[in-house]
């Protein structure tokens, strides 16, 4: 896996700024389209659900180098996840929407390498994510 560059990921997070509320609705209808089966995970109101993604998201990008704290919050996350019903196989789907909000969002912020970081980025949050949830199911 490629690893990702924080700066990458801060430049491209800081160009979709101005969008925030667009940019979760278009993740969602993204998820809901590509994968109907997890609506039903959901609220039926996603109003408080798209402000906490954002203000988890931008959490997230701010302690990218921090890892103490960002690995606490993504365990964190995780756990919280198992009671959401969120499976491991659900993690691909969420990235695949977050990475198409995000690219349709950023404008020519958006490169090849900036999407390289951001899939990488991604992978190491969900594996943090998931691995946190299975060890507090067992
Ligand atoms: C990068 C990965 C993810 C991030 C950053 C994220 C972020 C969040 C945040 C911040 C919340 C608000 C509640 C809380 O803080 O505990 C939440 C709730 C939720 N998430 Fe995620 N999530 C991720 C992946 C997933 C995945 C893979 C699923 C599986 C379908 C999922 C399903 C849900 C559900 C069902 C809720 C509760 C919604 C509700 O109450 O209606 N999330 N997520």
């Amino acid at each position: 896996m490629t690893t990702p560059d924080p700066s990458l990921i801060r430049s491209s997070f800081a160009a979709v700024q101005p969008h925030g509320p667009q940019l979760t609705a278009y993740f969602y209808d993204h998820l809901f389209t590509h994968n109907p089966g997890v609506r039903p995970l959901f609220a039926a109101h996603l109003d408080e659900q798209r402000d906490r993604l954002w203000a988890a998201l931008g959490a997230l990008v701010a302690n990218l180098e921090n890892t103490e704290t960002l690995v606490g919050m993504l365990q964190n996350l995780g756990r919280r996840h198992v009671g959401y019903g969120a499976l491991a196989e659900h993690y691909p789907a969420v990235g695949g929407s977050l990475i198409a909000a995000l690219r349709h969002y950023a404008g020519d912020a958006w490169t090849p390498a900036v999407e390289e970081s951001w899939t990488a980025v991604y992978g190491v949050i969900s594996d943090t994510m998931i691995a946190a949830g299975e060890a507090a199911a067992r």
